[in-house]
């Protein structure tokens, strides 16, 4: 079988080309890229760690959808690609300290809680956006991101979701304040970011619930309010 992989080099010229390569059939494409990398090009680099769908380190795109590399079985042909609007540092491996970023830019944590503990029934209200591992797929796939990199993305708003429901949330109004500008009103709610995620997470969802909750403290679709409809 082969496949196809976009290889990138600042310092190669050109810096950017696709390669064809040849690979054994039954493979998942991390084990596939690290078969190339041992017996054909030891400079193919990608970020790999657990190997079983839990670090979210190996996302790449494949024929331009997100994927966990090590749970995709490769197809005759594939384009493998790396994720989109992260800095590539070298063929498949890209930068991700933007996301660490983003989280900071959301306010994506508990504001004010005294109280420590929550049940079990609880916390299974938040369980599904507690699973997110930060593989930032969902990142790769909204389409906002070609027109605004500010905007603070589907995983920063599903984490500050996951927080404003949380019964030790004694501050909603902060964490809600924090998410009007390039937050919940600039999603399209187009649902690619909940189609790609491998945790089964609904950032569409968690950031419509978000919409309801900022339209309690007085927010609302700033486009929307500014609109002139000739009356
Ligand atoms: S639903 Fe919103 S956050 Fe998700 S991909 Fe579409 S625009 Fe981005
Ligand atoms: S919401 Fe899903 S796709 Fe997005 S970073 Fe979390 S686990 Fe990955
Ligand atoms: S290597 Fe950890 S999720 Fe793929």
């Amino acid at each position: 079988m082969h496949i196809k992989i976009a290889r990138f080099d600042a310092h190669r010229s050109p810096a950017h080309a696709t390669v064809d390569v040849g690979i054994p059939e039954g493979l998942t494409l991390l084990q596939a890229l690290l078969h190339i990398k041992a017996t054909a090009d030891p400079t193919l680099t990608f970020k790999a760690g657990c190997r079983s769908g839990i670090c979210g380190i190996c996302g790449v795109r494949v024929n331009g959808r997100e994927e966990l590399a090590c749970a995709y079985k490769p197809n005759e042909g594939d384009l493998v690609e790396p994720l989109q609007y992260h800095r590539v540092m070298r063929d498949l491996a890209v930068e991700k300290k933007s996301i660490e970023e983003t989280l900071g830019n959301a306010a994506a944590w508990l504001h004010h809680s005294r109280q420590t503990t929550i049940s079990v029934e609880e916390e299974k209200r938040t369980e599904v956006q507690s699973d997110c591992m930060l593989c930032a797929l969902c990142y790769s796939a909204c389409p906002v991101f070609a027109v605004n990199e500010n905007f603070l993305g589907p995983f920063a708003l599903t984490r500050v979701y996951r927080y404003t429901a949380d019964p030790r949330e004694e501050d909603i109004k902060s964490a809600i304040d924090a998410i009007q500008s390039n937050g919940v009103w600039d999603c399209t709610l187009c649902g690619a970011c909940t189609a790609v995620c491998p945790q089964g997470i609904d950032p569409k969802m968690d950031i419509t619930q978000l919409r309801s909750t900022s339209a309690q403290f007085g927010y609302g679709d700033p486009n929307f309010m500014t609109m002139n409809f000739g009356f």
